[in-house]
């Protein structure tokens, strides 16, 4: 029988971003993020709603503390609002904005709860914006890297763990656009997508100088992280060609070949390079080589996949379209797929040559039309089901011998969902946006007890 027992030191979290959870949009100095502009246009988001309260965490922190505390998490991954830190985006440092993120970790730590800081959460400085319009200019990733090493400085007595930016193609590629109006932040329309390749490159740039960065400034060795989102292809059977099949349709997926590769390889995927032709971004020499820094460990977000098989008429491999009736969870793109993270996994070890990478499931999680029961329970069993199959993908990974060192689930509690608002609810804790009280969910006593018996139950 499967015990789904995880090995002694598998690293039990949960995930939350500052825009997505702080509100204190105007306080303490913090200045706008490109965020707060864009959800404020009307259209913009759901039912118009912004971060600007959010789960206003910025004033409830301590007790939130205490719920990752009842939960049993002994790490907790946060984003740092880099508006709040150097409002400006550049210069003078925001004494009082880190005092914020003192007071976290410090709360965190006398609970035993080890802090995880992503840097970059999509939440840019509207200022960068207005000077030279953030990721489309080179200069954003020099700024990237001075906002690393003055808050690395301060905090950096406090964190030993950094990730430097979560998802690069979803800030990029979702955030600028040539047809339509970007539904992410900044929400730019560009002339070619030549330019949008552009945003993602200087992304790239950024996470290469930052990683640089903190290492220079911490005072203690440090590890360090690049968290991505590649697009995971399951192979349809495991048949060998349906997996060289699925091996093959990774490496060339227009996401994976533009910002997985490099990171990890110091070079674009050749064959997706070609591909884009004259909508290549420009790329000066000594680039790939700041881009492919060492890392101590890659992030992984994986929520969904897509099915792949060998094709049936010529070599190579199709994408296997999903089935009228498949289940899909609360969002067009939530397919349930749990197979996706042993695959990804494997697929950086086998598919990216790098097996001794060790690696983290960064964020992992549903959307669920949670409703309140009479009692003022929510029993949300859709999101233990699809939460269970996924953890069990990821016990499958650590029993092959892969190296999967840690799962952190999204969300700690139900947030601000960026264009969706306030609308779709992937938390553990249920918020209720008026009241801001957090009610745990049946998931939260779930997971509560896979950390305690430390396996997938
Ligand atoms: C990934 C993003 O990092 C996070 O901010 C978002 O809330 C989740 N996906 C769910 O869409």
């Amino acid at each position: 029988m499967i015990s789904y027992q995880f090995p002694p030191d598998f690293l039990w979290g949960t995930a939350t971003s500052a825009y997505q959870i702080e509100g204190a949009a105007k306080e303490d100095g913090r200045k706008p993020s490109v965020w707060d502009v864009f959800s404020s246009k009307p259209g913009r988001t759901v039912n118009g709603d912004t971060g600007a309260i959010a789960n206003d965490h910025y004033h409830r922190y301590e007790s939130d503390v205490k719920w990752l505390a009842e939960l049993g998490v002994k790490h907790y991954r946060f984003s740092i609002s880099w508006s709040r830190v150097i409002p400006d985006g550049r210069g003078q440092v925001n004494e009082t904005g880190m005092d914020f993120y003192r007071g976290l970790c410090d709360r965190l730590l006398e609970n035993g709860i080890t802090p995880h800081a992503t840097l970059f959460h999509w939440d840019s400085p509207q200022a960068l914006e207005q000077r030279y319009r953030s990721w489309r200019s080179r200069e954003m990733a020099k700024d990237f890297a001075d906002y690393c090493t003055a808050t690395v400085q301060r905090l950096g007595d406090r964190i030993s763990n950094w990730m430097t930016l979560n998802e690069i193609a979803c800030f990029t590629h979702l955030g600028y656009d040539v047809i339509k109006t970007p539904e992410m932040a900044p929400g730019s329309r560009v002339w070619r997508k030549k330019d949008v390749w552009q945003t993602s490159h200087h992304a790239l740039l950024a996470h290469g100088l930052g990683c640089q960065a903190i290492r220079a400034a911490s005072p203690c060795p440090c590890s360090i992280a690049l968290v991505d989102n590649p697009a995971i292809t399951v192979p349809l059977t495991e048949s060998p060609t349906d997996i060289a099949a699925a091996q093959q349709a990774f490496s060339t997926n227009w996401v994976n070949g533009g910002i997985i590769f490099p990171a990890l390889t110091g070079q674009y995927n050749e064959v997706f390079l070609q591909s884009l032709g004259r909508e290549a971004p420009d790329i000066r020499s000594g680039d790939l080589e700041t881009i492919h820094q060492p890392l101590d460990a890659l992030g992984l977000n994986i929520y969904t996949g897509s099915h792949v098989r060998a094709s049936q008429e010529s070599p190579g491999y199709e994408y296997v379209d999903y089935p009228k009736g498949y289940p899909r969870l609360h969002m067009p793109w939530l397919w349930v797929v749990p197979e996706s993270i042993y695959w990804a996994v494997r697929h950086i070890s086998d598919v990216l040559k790098r097996p001794e990478l060790p690696l983290l499931i960064t964020e992992n999680g549903c959307s669920a039309q949670d409703e309140l029961t009479q009692q003022g329970e929510i029993l949300d069993s859709d999101r233990i089901l699809y939460l269970r199959q996924y953890l069990q993908s990821a016990h499958r990974a650590v029993a092959e011998g892969y190296p999967l060192k840690g799962y952190f689930l999204w969300s700690l509690m139900d947030n601000f969902e960026w264009s969706w608002g306030c609308d779709r609810r992937f938390g553990i804790l249920y918020n209720d946006f008026k009241t801001q009280q957090r009610t745990p969910k049946a998931s939260f006593r779930w997971y509560a007890e896979c950390i305690r018996q430390n396996r997938a139950v």
